[in-house]
């Protein structure tokens, strides 16, 4: 596993973009498998290549490109993160939240995590937006052991929150908001597994039994991190698929990035329309 220093990371990061762009982002939008797309809608942007930013971690999967967009959602300043990292790539937890803790140095209070997700929830058909609530972590990893009380600089990192990190106040303006714009979305847990591959049906069977109505491979660190940093936090799955044994046939990454493409414009008016209520 990659061992990662985080904070001269975040340091230099924050140098090479701070002479690149004076924007203060207030909305940090983590963008999901398939989801890039909507960076394209930001208005002025100022695009950087992660590779230009040393350390930065570098994401291997397919529809998931290296770059941080500054740019705008009407008058909402927002950073566009492309380029999502996963634990199960062989990155540590320290590399999988970097994005979100330097987006929180950059000044973004709240932060909109996006991924795709496989349906458990039989009533969750692929197309469905589903607003994470709560989450199960059945990965369990923590990103800092170490003794407690020692890490200052990442305060609560020894204790898990005894609440969700996804901010209720913010759920609920969020769904208002898809209900005003006419677009249908439901509200849910997330069942974080490492990956990459797939569950098989009896995960599934199980999963659904511990509560869960959706499955990835993101999110959960990443929420946790930026809850404990003090960020408000808004999930948004797109179920892309029906878990193993909801339906029949074999799952693939095509078929993911193919219904996150086919969600685009709804998800854009709908992230358009949350910035907008944010500025
Ligand atoms: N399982 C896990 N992760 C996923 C899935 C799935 O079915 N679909 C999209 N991401």
């Amino acid at each position: 596993m990659t061992q990662y220093s985080l904070e001269p990371v975040l340091d230099a990061a924050e140098r090479v973009l701070r002479d690149r762009t004076d924007s203060v982002p207030r909305l940090a939008l983590v963008l999901g498998s398939g989801l890039n797309g909507l960076a394209d809608q930001a208005e002025d942007p100022v695009v950087v290549g992660t590779e230009s930013l040393s350390g930065y971690p570098r994401s291997t999967v397919e529809g998931h490109r290296g770059r941080l967009v500054f740019g705008r959602l009407g008058a909402c300043p927002v950073l566009f993160l492309q380029g999502r990292v996963h634990a199960y790539e062989g990155h540590d937890l320290d590399a999988v939240t970097l994005p979100v803790r330097l987006a929180a140095r950059l000044g973004a209070t709240h932060v909109l995590l996006t991924n795709a997700a496989g349906g458990i929830n039989p009533a969750y058909a692929p197309g469905t937006l589903m607003w994470i609530v709560d989450h199960i972590d059945w990965v369990r990893r923590r990103p800092y052991p170490g003794p407690v009380g020692e890490s200052e600089a990442r305060p609560g990192a020894w204790a898990r929150p005894a609440v969700p990190p996804y901010d209720p106040e913010w759920y609920r303006r969020a769904a208002a908001t898809a209900d005003a714009l006419g677009i249908p979305t439901v509200m849910g847990t997330y069942l974080w597994t490492l990956g990459p591959s797939f569950e098989t049906k009896a995960e599934i069977r199980a999963f659904a039994g511990l509560g869960a109505d959706a499955v990835g491979m993101s999110t959960v660190p990443e929420a946790d991190a930026a809850s404990e940093l003090g960020m408000h936090v808004l999930g948004l799955s797109t179920i892309t698929n029906a878990a193993a044994g909801i339906s029949s046939g074999p799952l693939n990454h095509e078929e993911v990035l193919e219904a996150g493409r086919a969600v685009q414009d709804r998800l854009s008016t709908l992230v358009r329309a949350i910035a907008a209520d944010l500025a």
